[in-house]
């Protein structure tokens, strides 16, 4: 009796083309952004593991199951995504990302770290600025400044080049950001200033081009009446769509919209760009397997979507 020839090896594998794009989300808050999610499925992702509470010591073992499951010639259809409402602790947790790798044999996979939206928010203001402005010789004041996306703004505008103060209630979270932008950015022209009374408003908006308030969401940063006195200013920013607006005067749905001489733009006039340079960044993750995206490269990013 003849026997059927044994499979062939290989005769079951699934073709390399067809490997699903995974992103593991990596939150270091309890419940694993919902945003985020719905982002990455809009932007083509076809299987999300999210995990919640994310810790840097733990990162290791889950970065393992990534980078062990595929060949290094599959691993750009794995990715990582760091995510979550503290950034400092998010940049701990992508340290660890990019410690638990093995570059030498090709075992990675491309990571981006865009806590609170701060990276790809932050891209799509300085983005915004940079029509307007020569961000190497601009003087801006960042209002909401210690927030995660005000950090972002920051770093990435002491990195054009121009003069960056940041504002808090309290200058010491201002100092503590500036020395963090100083340590990311060597010789990063940075202030930290205080923005609790209206007399401290006017001394920080003193000389300033351009101000983008990344104040908590509901909060009036700037009133219309401190803004008016600037007489330096060129482009105000506001971040903060939830009523009333950061600065007062801007209509959420601004985009480049000139007031008092001012191009203004609102929450939701940046909303837009933000939302397309996060799904490019997270489809540049799927095209090799070594990509670190954190504020410069997402910036980078930002200025060809
Ligand atoms: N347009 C978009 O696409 C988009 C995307 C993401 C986020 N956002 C918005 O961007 C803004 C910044 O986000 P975030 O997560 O970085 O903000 P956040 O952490 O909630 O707040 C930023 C800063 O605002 C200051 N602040 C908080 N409560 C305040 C109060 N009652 N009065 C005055 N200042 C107060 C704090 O600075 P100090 O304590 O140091 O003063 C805080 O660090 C928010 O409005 C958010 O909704 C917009």
């Amino acid at each position: 009796m003849s026997r059927s020839p044994a499979p062939q090896s290989g005769i079951f594998k699934v073709p390399d083309a067809e490997k699903p794009r995974i992103l593991i989300q990596l939150d270091t808050d309890q419940h694993p952004s919902v945003f985020d999610r719905v982002v990455a499925v809009d932007a083509g992702v076809e299987h999300i593991f999210s995990y919640g509470g994310v810790k840097p010591e733990q990162v290791r073992d889950l970065v393992h199951g990534a980078i062990f499951t595929r060949s290094p010639k599959n691993l750009n259809r794995t990715a990582i995504f760091v995510g979550g409402s503290d950034v400092g602790v998010g940049e701990l947790v992508l340290a660890e990302v990019r410690k638990a790798m093995i570059p030498g044999p090709g075992l990675c996979v491309s990571v981006m770290l865009d806590s609170n939206g701060s990276n790809t928010t932050a891209a799509a203001a300085v983005r915004a600025a940079a029509k307007h402005l020569d961000l190497g010789q601009a003087k801006s004041l960042i209002l909401g400044g210690t927030g995660p996306v005000g950090q972002r703004v920051a770093r990435l505008l002491a990195r054009q080049g121009g003069h960056v103060r940041i504002a808090s209630r309290q200058v010491d979270r201002a100092e503590a950001v500036c020395s963090s932008i100083r340590h990311a950015v060597p010789g990063a022209n940075v202030e930290a200033v205080s923005a609790s009374t209206s007399a401290d408003g006017t001394k920080a908006l003193d000389d300033r081009n351009l101000v983008i308030a990344a104040g908590a969401a509901g909060v009036v940063l700037l009133p219309k009446k401190l803004r008016s006195m600037c007489k330096t200013l060129q482009v105000a920013i506001d971040l903060n769509a939830v009523p009333p607006v950061g600065i007062e005067g801007i209509e959420v749905i601004d985009k480049a919209v000139m007031r008092d001489e001012v191009a203004c733009y609102g929450a939701l006039g940046v909303g837009d760009a933000k939302m397309r340079i996060h799904k490019a960044a997270l489809l540049a993750l799927f095209e090799d397997n070594r990509k670190v995206l954190d504020a410069e490269e997402i910036y980078s990013l930002a200025l060809r979507v």
